[in-house]
This record gives C-alpha cells, structure tokens and sequence, in this order.
C-alpha cells in the first residue's frame, strides 16, 4: 500500500461504517460501504471470488471526487466490504478515479483499467485518460507510467474531456483488448476498440460503433460481447429524447445487437432496445462466469432521479440484482441470477384464484421476497385492469397495473412514501399473449425488480418505503385467474 491518502480513507470508512446496522442496508444488494456509490466497476472473478468495485465518494452522500469502494462474494449476493481499493491521489487520476474494469493476469495479478481525471488548462474541464493498477485482490499498486491510454491516442477531432469508462476483456487468443466511450466536438458518442499485449501497452484499433446523433449524445460505460451467437454492445447514454414506447427522456440504457466483422474490427447494429424501463437503472457491466454465463449489473440509480432519498441515510446508493442475459426472439432478456433460489426459504403458493374487486392473501407479504404472479383474463367479464401492490401498509403502496387492452404496464411509486417530487411513474408497451401476464418481483427492502414474462423486459426502482410496509394486495376491474408463487429470501 503506497499512498497516505488511501489508508486514511480505510481508516475512516471502517469507522464510520461500522455505525451502519445490517438491517439499515438492503439483505442481498450491495449499497455504498458509506457516502455515495455510482457505477459497478472492476465487476470480475479473482481468486476464486467475484469482485465489484464500484463509484465511490465515502464523506458524504452526494458525488464527489471519485474513489473504487470495493467488495467480494461467493455468489453474488451476499457481499462482504473490503478497504477502499483506489482513491485520487496520482498526478493521472487528481480529479478522480472514474469508472473502468478488472481483469486477471497471465501472472495471476488482478489489473483495474480505469479513467484517471486529471485537472486541466481551462477552469471546469477535466482532460479524461485511461489509467492501470494491479493488485492482489486486495491492495493495488497504480502504475507509475500512467496514464496508459492518454488524449494523443485519440483519432482526429475527438474531445479529450469525454473520453472514459474502459472496459477490458480478452479476445480469443489472449490478447487483451478494450472498448471505450468518447465522443466528437459535436457531442456525438462513439465506442473506441483498443488492442495490448500485456494491458500496459495499448494501441488504437478503430471507432468500433457511432451513436450518428440517434440515442443520445455521449454514450457512457460500454461493454461488448458475444452473446447466444450474436454480439450485443451495451451503452449508458445521456441527454436521450423520449421515444413513445422505447426510450425515456433523459440518462437512458441502450442495448445494440448485431454482428461484429472482426477483420475491420466494426460492429453493425441489427436492433436497438432500452435495457431497463424503470426509473433507476443506469452504468452496466457485465461478466462471463467459469460456467459460461453473461451477468450483468448495474447501479440501481439513475442520474434523474438522485434527489429521491439523497438525504436519509449515510449511504446511498446500491446495486441491481446480478442478471443472466439471453437472447430470445432478437430481444435482450433478463433473468435474476439463479443462485437466488438459494436463498428461497418459506414458499407460499395460490393456484388458480378467481376474483374480482380487490383481494389479499394469507402468507403474501414481506419485503425481501421473490414473487412470480401470472394473470390471465376469465372467459365471462374479463378484466381490463390488474393491478398489485406490494410495499403496502394503510398509509403507502407502490403498484403495477396491467392494461390488458392497451397492452401496456404502468409502475406507479408515487405513494411509496416519496417526499420529492422526482419522476415515480413509468409506462411500458408489452407483447400481447392472449391477455396472460407473468410477472416476478424481487424485493430487497429498498428496491423492487420487475422482470415481466420471463425477463423480455425488466423495470427497476428503489423504494424508500418505511420498512414495516410489506403488504401485497391485488385489484381487478373484472374477473381474473391468478397463481402466485412466493419465496420469503433470505441467507442461512
Ligand atoms: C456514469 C459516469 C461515468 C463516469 C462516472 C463518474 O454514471 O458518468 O461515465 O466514469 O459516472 O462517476
């Protein structure tokens, strides 16, 4: 350990953290050790366990110089915090360590690729570069020829103030290689694919893919890779324009799928999605389990919607589930990862339920659940509207409504006990299958996940409901059949 300034950060978030109850916290997602979190970085296995770094500015709970807070686990669900991994305190990264990467070494080393800010000639604007530390999992080194990816390896008329975010992978043969986010004078994202050897050296390779002033202006956290046969680049871009049905104004997330001519080194895109139609959802990243699977993670946030709950507690700030990702019918689905049923425990099952009006269930309750609801219309009076609330008690609710005509979902967390006057509402358009719905929550006190027919698409929130909220209720405007399965979750 080299600087003064990290083991005075370690020191300091032990203590303050230790102030934090466990009960304080989400059971299974992982919130900031203490102060403010943002993007999952360095998601990765090491020495036989996954590792998340992740934004990090542990004084205070807003955003500040950045920092990599850090944690590991077995599963990927129950995390245990480990010493701050990175802090400012190199000529590269002074302004902050932004968000990058971790890889495993040919000599077994760990190695974060990463954003380094540095402080520049004009007051407010901050020359961006892609910086290296290596560690054992534990403690890292940065590297003294830092920066490794600096602004003169950028093509002509690109801006070295948005020039950020690496994500490192190997390509079949070993060689290391990286897609970065940049973007032109005119604002206009663009992922960089560059080449190493070692992961010190790094060549410019080509503009991998251009946003051409479509979604977006920059886009952030890049990450490509092949998925089910197809190759899927996943973005984070700012300033989206609202798109009826797809894309919500503001911090959005896209998903390109499409092919990758690996000779030239381009990729062409064949669809584009929203990766998540909720309101907190931003900054992915994912990785390739020994088992063959891609899982993705993201800060359940979003740059919108921060002031909901900013103030409440010494942390802020918490991740999504891990997610398996699949290609089914050309669309991106999700899936919580499937080490959760190990958590199940205290399963609850309702078969066939006919009602109309509104109805509760014995055993239905609880605010670390995992739940799967499937709805479909009766033959006589069939309903129009569904709708479930969850997080109820007789003061608040947070509701999802099933439009059965319009074929739309609508989330509804107005009610939650919200207190500023963010966004709390979103809609989504799904696919009509003969009036049947499926739909599973997970509940991790802070935050609900939807994930609506088999995880075609999902739709994440935090909530900030009091925690004795763990009321589920179910509202038809007309006669309904309805199974639900429910887990109560929780570690041994
Ligand atoms: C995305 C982002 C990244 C950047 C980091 C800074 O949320 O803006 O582009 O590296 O956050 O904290």
């Amino acid at each position: 350990m080299s600087s003064k300034v990290i083991s005075d950060v370690r020191e300091y978030e032990e203590k303050a953290a230790a102030r934090i109850p466990d009960s304080d916290r989400p059971l299974f997602h992982l919130s900031s050790r203490i102060g403010w979190m943002n993007d999952p970085n360095g998601f990765s296995k090491y020495n036989g366990v996954y590792h998340l770094f992740y934004q990090y500015y542990p004084f205070t709970n807003q955003w500040g110089p950045m920092h990599w807070g850090h944690a590991v686990s077995k599963n990927l669900l129950q995390w245990q915090y480990l010493p701050v991994a990175l802090a400012p305190d190199t000529e590269a990264d002074f302004g902050g360590c932004f968000s990058g990467s971790a890889i495993e070494t040919d000599d077994g080393k760990h190695l974060l690729l990463y954003t380094g800010v540095k402080t520049t000639d004009i007051i407010g604007q901050f020359i961006q570069q892609q910086c290296v530390a290596v560690g054992d999992g534990l403690d890292y080194e940065k590297y003294e020829g830092n920066p490794v990816i600096d602004i003169s390896d950028l093509p002509e008329g690109f801006s070295k103030y948005d020039f950020r975010d690496p994500k490192i992978f190997r390509e079949n043969d070993g060689t290391y290689a990286c897609v970065v986010a940049a973007c032109d004078q005119e604002n206009d994202g663009k992922i960089l694919y560059f080449r190493s050897e070692d992961g010190f050296k790094w060549n410019f390779v080509s503009v991998l893919a251009e946003n051409n002033h479509r979604f977006g202006t920059m886009w952030e956290c890049p990450d490509f890779f092949e998925l089910d046969g197809r190759y899927v680049l996943l973005t984070s871009p700012m300033n989206m324009r609202y798109v009826a049905d797809k894309y919500s104004p503001g911090n959005g997330t896209l998903c390109l799928i499409g092919s990758f001519d690996k000779r030239n080194v381009k990729f062409t895109e064949e669809s584009d999605q929203a990766i998540d139609y909720g309101i907190d959802f931003y900054a992915t990243q994912t990785l390739l389990t020994e088992d063959g699977r891609r899982i993705m993670i993201g800060w359940m946030q979003n740059w919108d919607s921060i002031a909901f709950g900013n103030k409440l507690k010494p942390w802020f700030g918490q991740m999504t589930l891990p997610r398996e990702l699949h290609i089914r019918n050309g669309l991106l689905c999700q899936e919580p990862v499937r080490e959760i049923e190990t958590l199940r425990n205290g399963m609850a099952v309702y078969e066939n339920v006919r009602f109309n009006g509104s109805i509760r269930l014995h055993g239905i309750v609880g605010r670390t659940v995992d739940i799967e609801i499937t709805v479909k219309p009766a033959k006589a009076k069939p309903f129009n509207e569904f709708s479930i609330r969850f997080a109820e008690n007789e003061d608040v609710f947070t509701s999802l409504t099933y439009n059965r005509k319009k074929s739309e979902i609508a989330f509804n967390r107005k009610n939650s006990g919200a207190t500023s006057d963010v966004v709390h509402t979103r809609r989504l358009r799904i696919p009509t299958k003969n009036g049947e719905l499926k739909v599973r929550l997970i509940l991790d006190r802070y935050s609900v996940e939807c994930f609506i027919n088999d995880g075609e698409q999902t739709l994440t929130s935090v909530l900030y409901t009091e925690a004795d909220a763990t009321g589920f209720s179910f509202h038809s405007d007309g006669e309904v059949l309805m199974d639900v399965v429910k887990y109560d979750l929780g570690f041994r």
